[in-house]
């Protein structure tokens, strides 16, 4: 049966500006990184892009490696594209990136302008696409000189390749450099994406930059790849990250620390009327430089459960202060 999208989509996500531009992001964002793969059930992926754009979720988050195997989840997304959500381009804020190896060889990593360029051609053609919304250089590359990077990303924008460009895991004073070469070249840096939830504090820095900036900030990974949602409390269920479904989350990352961290982030979520995913959800959109957070799911229930934390985003500071206190126990 033909999708046809919920009418009321808009009416409980919230739209927030994104730095200084006027570029609108949904509050919450879904990203493609794990489950959209060719390794992994198309409808699934089908469904988790359907939810999302029902709920309100107007901004996907791909990049060229995303799998797997690397490129295949902006394949799953131009197909669902395609098949199901043509008539709503213009309703969606679609980003890429590039910047981690891709291809073998010299020219297939980094920051160069023969690699970006290159590699925003394939996303675009992997995604059935004239143009993403943003696009994104991935992480810094310190052999690539950030004039040239800058120089490329301004060039997509002139050549309509992107509308908006923006950085990935770049430090605050890397950051400050590429939004100033940008300026330079008339091109406004939009975005900054970055690894941040009450588990990694390690990006604080780079908002104060971002304010600074008029940069908007997107958190990725807010759930700490989901051992902020309580799920790894009494071991770790077959079904999930840790259980072998990903490289860069595993059983060695769920001390007893952590189980006894989240329990008692639980107990405080409940006092909220949030589950611990709702409440670290709206912890990190709380943070004044954050427009956005990206959310990654493995079925489409948990972008239900995940989105109803914009029914609470303010804290006490009493509330504050517990989850400071439970945090540096940890
Ligand atoms: N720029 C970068 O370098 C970079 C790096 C990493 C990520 N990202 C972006 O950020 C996005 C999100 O990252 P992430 O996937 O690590 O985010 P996350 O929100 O921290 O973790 C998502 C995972 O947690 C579990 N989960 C989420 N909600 C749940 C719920 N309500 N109940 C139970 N489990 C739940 C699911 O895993 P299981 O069900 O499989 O356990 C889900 O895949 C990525 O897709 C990507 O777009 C960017």
């Amino acid at each position: 049966m033909a999708y046809l999208a919920d009418k009321n989509r808009y009416e409980g996500m919230q739209y927030r500006r994104c730095g200084g531009s006027g570029l609108k992001l949904s509050a919450m964002s879904l990203g493609l990184w794990h489950g959209f793969g060719s390794e992994n059930v198309y409808d699934n992926g089908k469904d988790m892009i359907l939810a999302a754009f029902d709920s309100g979720i107007t901004h996907f988050d791909l990049a060229n490696n995303y799998g797997p195997v690397p490129g295949s989840a902006e394949e799953t997304f131009g197909k669902v594209l395609k098949r199901e959500l043509k008539a709503h381009r213009d309703e969606m804020v679609i980003a890429t990136k590039a910047g981690y190896e891709m291809w073998p060889g010299p020219y297939g990593d980094g920051g160069s302008r023969k690699y970006l360029t290159a590699s925003l051609d394939q996303s675009l053609k992997r995604m059935g696409l004239g143009y993403v919304d943003i696009f994104y250089h991935h992480r810094p590359d310190p052999e690539t000189p950030p004039e040239e990077t800058a120089e490329t990303l301004a060039g997509f924008v002139a050549a309509g390749k992107a509308l908006y460009v923006g950085i990935s895991n770049y430090d605050g004073p890397g950051t400050k450099k590429m939004a100033g070469l940008l300026r330079e070249k008339g091109v406004r840096c939009l975005i900054h994406q970055m690894r941040y939830s009450m588990l990694s504090r390690e990006n604080e820095p780079v908002l104060s930059v971002l304010e600074e900036e008029k940069i908007g900030g997107i958190a990725f990974s807010p759930l700490a790849q989901g051992i902020l949602t309580g799920k790894y409390r009494n071991g770790i269920p077959a079904d999930s990250r840790a259980a072998g479904k990903s490289i860069f989350l595993s059983g060695k990352d769920i001390t007893e620390s952590v189980a006894k961290l989240t329990e008692e982030l639980t107990k405080l979520a409940g006092e909220r009327g949030q589950t611990l995913s709702q409440m670290a959800l709206a912890w990190v959109l709380s943070r004044k430089a954050v427009t956005s957070v990206i959310l990654g799911a493995s079925r489409p229930e948990q972008i239900g459960e995940n989105i109803r934390a914009l029914a609470h985003l303010e804290f006490e500071q009493e509330e504050l202060g517990r989850i400071e206190a439970i945090l540096a126990g940890a």
